[in-house]
């Protein structure tokens, strides 16, 4: 699928700092488009399987694109050898959440402190960090009597599930810098993808990436607030959306009423930026609406569960898919992390299934019980809920779903499934703000 391209005189080595999900695919990247790649991680088993030829993070096609580069990747728990081969290093270390919302930049901090007194190598910031992150770290490579050491902020953009895709083909690409020769040489890495460029100064990078993910975040909390009232009036969401999405000023996407959103980016980023408008003095209303939609929204589902089944207690769920979106294993902000808890708080046994993400998942759902496959998951059960939508949960075949199911409810989260194919069977449908069609 990623033949290895010949290789690119032209093209410098680079270092990467973080192996995640952002690094891993940037890495695997960059070794796509010909150049060496440095990667660099603390965590020393995940460097030691890379090594092995061992992809620890599921994600299509990349376990084929660092296999198809493997001599240009390089990896190791140690700076100095990406020091010594690359003037450019992209840090891609996690930027989670503190108690408070705000971005907890340890692991940058880290990365920064480490780095030695230089003029020939840059700080390239792949992770999303507050705006003014950037005016931070140079103040403390002053104080570190690093002042040559160059700064360039370019925030990713990818998305989980189609990350090499996304990096391969990005919709642009966001540079931003004082105008020194770290700026020109990420333009220069990135040329070769022919992606608009936006240049700009490091504050205004920096804001791009928060502003762009509330955004995003801002029109699926929406579009759930619009299929909450869907449900009160009887107009179906998937109607509405459709004919929202075909006006050219609102576009299709984000438009898709369900669980709500997760994954390690929205909801910390929105939180980092309406934090970061708080403590710069300007109270974000609007984002603060948003995170609570969609707080909100992953509990609808016990109301429609007990609509149907009365009191959980005895009762078994079974929860089709774990991972916060289809085509990755990553559970962070996941909404079945919610569901499972509401469950068994209210009685119920939990029954889960999906199908990449349960290893990653039995470390954080106790005392669920995993499934092999969908159809096992399904036997026996009083209900289930489709929290991710797998394409395999689309494609169920229903009558031998109703079969295997003790009760009849399906409640479809993300409104992904062939309503008429599931009440053909004999079993009741429950959307998310899919009205009645009386
Ligand atoms: N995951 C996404 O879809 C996505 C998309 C765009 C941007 N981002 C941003 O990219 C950043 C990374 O996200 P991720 O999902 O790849 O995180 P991740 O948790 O998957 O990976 C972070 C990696 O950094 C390593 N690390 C931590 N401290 C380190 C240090 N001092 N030196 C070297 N390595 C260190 C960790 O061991 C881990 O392997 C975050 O700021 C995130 O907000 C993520």
């Amino acid at each position: 699928m990623y033949p290895r391209r010949p290789m690119a005189s032209d093209r410098a080595p680079i270092a990467v700092i973080g192996t995640g999900y952002v690094g891993l695919v940037t890495a695997a990247g960059f070794a796509q488009l010909g150049n060496e790649v440095w990667c660099v991680d603390i965590d020393a088993e995940k460097i030691a399987r890379l090594e092995r030829g061992e992809v620890p993070i599921f994600e299509p096609g990349l376990a084929e694109c660092v296999m198809a580069n493997r001599e240009r990747l390089h990896f190791t728990t140690e700076l100095v050898p990406a020091l010594e081969h690359a003037r450019l290093l992209f840090v891609a270390v996690g930027t989670p959440p503190t108690y408070s919302g705000d971005a907890d930049l340890s692991a940058v901090n880290a990365v920064v402190d480490a780095l030695p007194a230089s003029d020939r190598h840059a700080l390239v910031m792949k992770s999303t960090v507050p705006v003014g992150t950037g005016a931070a770290i140079r103040r403390t490579f002053d104080s570190q009597g690093k002042q040559q050491f160059a700064y360039v902020s370019c925030p990713e953009f990818l998305r989980e599930g189609s990350a090499l895709e996304d990096f391969l083909h990005p919709d642009r690409v966001v540079v931003g810098d004082d105008g020194n020769w770290a700026g020109d040489a990420v333009v220069d890495l990135y040329a070769p993808l022919g992606a608009p460029l936006v240049r700009t100064d490091v504050r205004s990078a920096e804001m791009i990436k928060l502003a762009a993910n509330a955004f995003l975040a801002t029109k699926i909390s929406f579009i759930n607030e619009i299929s909450n009232v869907c449900e009160e009036t009887g107009a179906d969401v998937v109607e509405v959306a459709r004919g929202m999405g075909l006006d050219k000023r609102i576009g299709p996407s984000f438009l898709k009423a369900g669980l709500g959103y997760g994954g390690s980016c929205f909801p910390k980023d929105v939180s980092a930026l309406k934090q970061l408008a708080g403590n710069s003095g300007y109270h974000f209303q609007l984002l603060t609406s948003v995170i609570e939609v969609n707080e909100l929204q992953k509990r609808r589902v016990m109301a429609k569960l007990q609509k149907h089944l009365g009191s959980l207690v005895g009762r078994t769920v079974a929860l089709l898919g774990l991972a916060f979106k289809p085509q990755t294993d990553d559970m962070r902000e996941a909404s079945s992390l919610v569901l499972a808890a509401r469950l068994q708080a209210d009685g119920a046994k939990v029954r889960a299934y999906d199908p990449v993400a349960e290893e990653v998942a039995r470390s954080l759902l106790v005392g669920v019980d995993f499934a092999p496959g969908a159809l096992d998951a399904l036997s026996d059960v009083d209900a289930c809920v489709v929290v991710t939508e797998w394409p395999e949960f689309v494609d169920l075949d229903w009558d031998e779903v109703a079969r295997r199911m003790r009760g009849r409810l399906v409640v479809d989260g993300r409104n992904c499934l062939d309503r008429d194919g599931v009440t053909a069977a004999g079993l009741i449908y429950e959307g998310m703000g899919r009205g009645n069609r009386a």
